[in-house]
């Protein structure tokens, strides 16, 4: 399961526009106050606005600044403030961890935000899930989020920064070239972690159906494209060897939610492989695949992973494996640790 640094981490390669999620991961992460007074600052997603009675101008330049006049200013409005039944005493010793401290514990009795307590104080991974889901509507944080509370193991690797650039990159170009893909293969499709982004980045095509070997894969496939799958099956997960498809016009069976086998019939528009790296035969899938169809492929030069059973050394290599009669993208990422190739275009 992911860890809170991770989900933030993963959170903000795909949102790197919100400020609230950095603030946060800035806060939890590398301690940054200021990023912390931002959030307390801001209506909260899950809590809305809360008003704590709380100087927080006064206590973030206390705090910040160790500015002593805010200090005596905080203490001047309590004692102005305060009804016979607040415990003074109380009060004004976490007042003292707070500012003298930093003690996160006191900073929360006095500043009331329940939501961000639970994700700070308590490591609440349900809360920082939810929090982060209502920031962004994601789709695939919600996914990763149903995996969490039905405690349903994956492979985290799935959501790497790797896995994850990768597939942003194909997004992108995607909607740059402006393609609508039609009836769309996902071949070794593992979790279909990409079918989300399609549908937040609203990629214009009508079905998605994630083909993989791995017979793992299904449910969790199925359960972090749900929406999509309950959209009368817009997605579809299916266990298959890409090799055993025909992809003029395909048919094979899948499973429904009780489990009986569903014959489908269909002409796929397009096929997007971003596993080519780890499929054996790939001269003999590729020949499979009829003239005309529109491909978007991905591979890289990670060698050393021993699954990688089809890696290419570039670009060039992977073309002279893909040779297609139209590219309308060909290019490389580097992620540091290996290099992503992608191929878009027509065979
Ligand atoms: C580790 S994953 C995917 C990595 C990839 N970079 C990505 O995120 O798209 C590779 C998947 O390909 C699947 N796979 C390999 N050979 C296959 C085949 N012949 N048919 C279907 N799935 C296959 C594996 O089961 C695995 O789930």
């Amino acid at each position: 399961m992911l860890n809170d640094f991770e989900i933030l981490d993963r959170a903000e390669i795909l949102y790197p526009d919100i400020e609230e999620l950095s603030d946060l991961r800035r806060f939890i992460i590398d301690e940054d106050w200021s990023s912390f007074f931002r959030l307390v600052e801001t209506v909260d997603p899950l809590d809305g606005l809360i008003q704590t009675g709380v100087d927080l101008e006064n206590l973030k330049k206390t705090i910040l600044q160790n500015n002593l006049h805010s200090l005596f200013r905080i203490i001047e409005n309590k004692l102005g403030t305060c009804s016979e039944n607040t415990n003074i005493k109380e009060y004004f010793e976490d007042l003292r961890k707070a500012t003298l401290e930093k003690n996160i514990h006191s900073i929360f009795r006095i500043i009331e935000r329940p939501s961000l307590k639970k994700i700070i104080v308590n490591s609440d991974l349900r809360t920082l899930y939810k929090w982060l889901c209502a920031i962004t509507n994601s789709t695939l944080l919600k996914g990763l989020y149903s995996l969490y509370t039905r405690e349903i193991s994956y492979s985290t690797d799935c959501v790497s920064r790797g896995q994850l650039l990768s597939k942003l990159w194909l997004i992108q170009e995607i909607r740059l070239l402006n393609l609508e893909l039609g009836v769309t293969y996902l071949l070794g499709g593992w979790y279909a972690t990409l079918g989300p982004l399609l549908k937040d980045y609203n990629i214009n095509l009508t079905a998605l159906r994630s083909f993989d070997i791995d017979p793992h894969c299904s449910t969790i496939a199925e359960r972090i494209n749900k929406e999509w799958e309950m959209s009368n099956w817009k997605f579809k997960a299916t266990t298959l060897d890409i090799h055993n498809l025909d992809y003029k016009i395909s048919s094979y069976k899948t499973l429904n939610n009780i489990g009986q086998g569903i014959l489908i019939e269909e002409s796929p528009n397009t096929l997007i492989n971003t596993s080519c790296e780890h499929i054996e035969n790939y001269h003999g899938w590729f020949n499979k695949v009829p003239s005309g169809m529109l491909l978007i492929l991905q591979s890289n030069d990670y060698f050393s992973n021993h699954e990688h059973v089809n890696c290419v050394k570039n670009l060039g290599d992977f073309k002279e494996q893909t040779p297609l009669a139209t590219y309308l993208f060909e290019g490389e990422l580097d992620l540091g640790l290996y290099k992503r190739f992608m191929l878009i275009g027509y065979k």
